[in-house]
């Protein structure tokens, strides 16, 4: 049985005095399903102290939104899987299509990242999906297996089970356009598809045993149809992780 995860990605916002406010609201409403969903949140990373310590022994756990695929030196402005770890994260999310789409991180990058988190002890969440144009001209499904691939070949397959996916098509995110339940059930079933593919000796272990997650304008309306399907395990929240009352409702549909 795969625990559903649901994880809150507050982006480039919050400040300490909004952050406080937030997790005040928010503990209590995400309290009582923490035995039955993995919860994480993921604040920038000047506020990870700040959020650690708010979230004390609720069972809440913390997470980076990305980590360096180098272990130390002088790359100005990365921040090393080790550091988060030692700031008390337990996940960190590598591969996030602003990441690629904004910053320009690839495939390799994206792998490198994986595995610095792998090797650090934090469970790595692998962001994968398509733009719309992927999207309209039939390449979702070929995007999406490069996007893994990369990663299968810097890690091993079998390390993959101990990492998270998250289905992000670009076009929902941010945008108020949720996939719809039969392309996210699709897309999710492809995801482990693939896996089984790659490795037909332990295909079963993997497929059963990786956690898909689905993330874009997930919101309490639509929350509860697309938790409902079967490969989703849970969700990768951006804009209604900051909102208490929403993010609450939306670990509930869990
Ligand atoms: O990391 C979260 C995703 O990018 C989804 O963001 O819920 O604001 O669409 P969103």
């Amino acid at each position: 049985m795969r625990k559903p995860i649901l994880i809150g990605n507050w982006k480039m916002n919050g400040s300490l005095q909004a952050n406080q406010a937030l997790m005040v609201r928010v503990l209590p409403r995400l309290r009582m399903f923490r035995k039955s969903v993995d919860l994480v949140v993921c604040p920038p990373h000047p506020y990870l102290f700040q959020v650690r310590d708010l979230l004390g022994y609720t069972g809440i756990m913390l997470g980076a939104q990305n980590a360096s695929g180098f272990v130390s030196g002088a790359y100005t402005g990365e921040v090393s899987a080790t550091m988060l770890q030692e700031m008390g994260c337990r996940y960190a999310l590598v591969g996030h299509s602003e990441r690629r789409l904004l910053f320009g991180e690839g495939n390799q990058e994206v792998a490198a990242r994986y595995r610095s988190v792998l090797q650090s002890g934090l469970t790595p969440v692998l962001c994968v999906g398509e733009t719309l144009e992927d999207r309209e001209s039939g390449r979702t499904g070929l995007i999406i297996e490069q996007q893994l691939q990369a990663v299968i070949d810097e890690v091993g397959l079998a390390a993959m089970a101990n990492g998270i996916v998250a289905y992000e098509p670009v076009w929902a995110i941010g945008t108020g356009k949720t996939a719809t339940p039969e392309q996210v059930s699709e897309v999710h079933q492809q995801i482990r598809q693939f896996l089984a593919k790659s490795a037909p000796e332990s295909a079963d272990d993997i497929s059963e045993e990786l956690r898909v997650i689905y993330g874009g304008s997930v919101k309490v309306a639509n929350a509860y149809e697309l938790f409902s399907l079967a490969d989703v395990d849970g969700g990768l929240i951006g804009g209604a992780s900051l909102h208490a009352d929403e993010f609450g409702t939306i670990a509930g549909a869990l």
